[in-house]
């Protein structure tokens, strides 16, 4: 399928992207959902994994200090996040392979990655585009493969979803509609996927951001 290379960058807007990491650490408890999301993870030592959108390369990072035999493999859409993550993998010795996304089929082949992870990435996706990269994760993942996907869910009180407003003024509210409403275990099951659950989740000063994983 053809698609058109058009995204949403990390913070809304592209001249946002180099204040991403300090935006992050300022809005959420970071320490503790990426290391929640890397628990959820398990990395082991004879998996190849790989995260849809890694952004500045931060659970990259995270998930190769947990294990450094696990082979990660990242894929992002927009080349300013990938020079940042790259540039910061480099400093540590870090040797993980990026690939930058051109909105088509994903760059592998069937059953390449025994586990998928993706975080914040989802809310910034149309529907369309959120079925079609979840179908092909669902390619791209060996039979049995898991997917993790942390992001915005349905917020779990009126205060979550009020201070949600903020995300959806910055990212729009035409593609974060489905994670608030609570809408996206029902695509991730559409895409073909089995066992879909919210494992767990976090209120932030930003929204309730949840873990949901799933089996091909
Ligand atoms: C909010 S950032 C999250 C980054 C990182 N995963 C994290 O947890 O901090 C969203 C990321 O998704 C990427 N992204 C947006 N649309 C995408 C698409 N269609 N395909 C792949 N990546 C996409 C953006 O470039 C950005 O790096």
């Amino acid at each position: 399928m053809n698609k058109k290379k058009e995204f949403i960058p990390a913070l809304g807007y592209d001249w946002l992207t180099s204040f991403y990491d300090l935006t992050i650490k300022l809005t959420m408890p970071e320490k503790e959902f990426r290391s929640k999301l890397v628990q959820i993870l398990e990395p082991q030592s004879n998996e190849t994994i790989l995260e849809f959108g890694f952004g500045t390369g931060e659970n990259l990072i995270l998930t190769h200090l947990e294990n450094k035999e696990t082979k990660l493999v990242g894929l992002d859409i927009d080349p300013k996040v990938k020079s940042i993550a790259e540039y910061k993998l480099n400093k540590l010795g870090f040797n993980i392979a990026l690939d930058l996304y051109n909105g088509s089929n994903f760059p592998y082949t069937e059953n390449s990655f025994d586990k998928v992870f993706s975080s914040l990435v989802f809310h910034q996706l149309e529907r369309e585009t959120k079925l079609f990269c979840l179908k092909e994760i669902h390619r791209v993942l060996i039979p049995n493969g898991k997917l993790i996907i942390g992001d915005w869910g349905k917020a779990k009180s009126k205060m979550m979803r009020i201070a949600f407003l903020l995300v959806q003024i910055l990212d729009g509210f035409k593609t974060t509609d489905d994670n608030v409403k609570g809408y996206l275990p029902e695509l991730i099951k559409q895409s073909g996927f089995k066992d879909v659950r919210e494992v767990d989740f976090i209120n932030t000063k930003i929204g309730t951001y949840s873990y949901y994983s799933a089996v091909k």
